[in-house]
């Protein structure tokens, strides 16, 4: 392929946010009164805020108001807002600045492709905002992954077709918006979970340039 851009989800990608998003929707539960397995957490992964509440409640067996569901995504976010406000850079998955450094080197444009509303506190913490020449959140996006409005948006910021881009992705949701955006796909995590990619890696450490023009 033509390789111009990479656009990287963050939280599991770039820095292990998941696990704090775990830590806060476990704790949700257990207040709730049920059980939420790290099994149940894989389909929140790279989900909005609202549309995880919605599984959550769903594994629970809930109904609640709307206005009870704001609460409870508020409560959630409040928890998970204090698990991410003393990050520092040491919580930057392996291999993923020196990955970051060679893209800049061979003129490769890079962009965030992320749901989270908290994207600009965490790259703050982990100070790799200036990595970046773009950043797309979910406080500029209307539909969440699988929708591939945030890739989408991503490769329009840098001035490129989709076709010119390759989606970094730890979620199966993000896979699906990466295919459906038209855009080549880097699985980063378990192969059985993330089939769909084109290729699935480890981590940052395990990826070259080369093998992306291959794709
Ligand atoms: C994604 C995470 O990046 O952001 C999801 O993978 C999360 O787990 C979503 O729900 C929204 O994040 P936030 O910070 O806006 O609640
Ligand atoms: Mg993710």
């Amino acid at each position: 392929m033509d390789l111009r851009g990479c656009i990287f989800d963050l939280d599991g990608v770039i820095v292990d946010t998941a696990k704090y998003h775990y830590l806060a929707w476990k704790r949700l539960a257990a207040e709730l009164g049920f059980e939420f397995s790290e099994e149940h957490n894989e389909a929140l992964k790279g989900v909005s805020r609202m549309a995880s509440l919605e599984i959550l409640l769903k594994v629970g067996g809930m109904k609640v108001s709307d206005e009870k569901k704001h609460e409870l995504a508020d409560r959630k976010n409040g928890w998970y807002v204090e698990y991410i406000s003393d990050m520092t850079p040491e919580e930057i998955l392996p291999g993923s600045v020196e990955f970051l450094e060679q893209l800049r080197k061979e003129g490769i444009r890079t962009a965030i492709g992320s749901a989270s509303r908290n994207a600009g506190t965490i790259l703050d913490g982990i100070r790799l905002r200036g990595y970046f020449d773009v950043i797309v959140d979910g406080n500029k996006i209307h539909r969440a992954k699988p929708d591939p409005e945030v890739f989408v948006r991503g490769a329009e910021e840098m001035n490129l077709t989709p076709s010119q881009c390759v989606v970094f992705e730890d979620a199966r949701a993000g896979i699906e918006a990466a295919i459906a955006g038209g855009m080549k796909c880097v699985g980063v995590g378990d192969p059985l979970l993330l089939k769909r990619a084109d290729i699935v890696i480890p981590d940052m450490r395990h990826v070259t340039v080369e093998q992306l023009r291959n794709l």
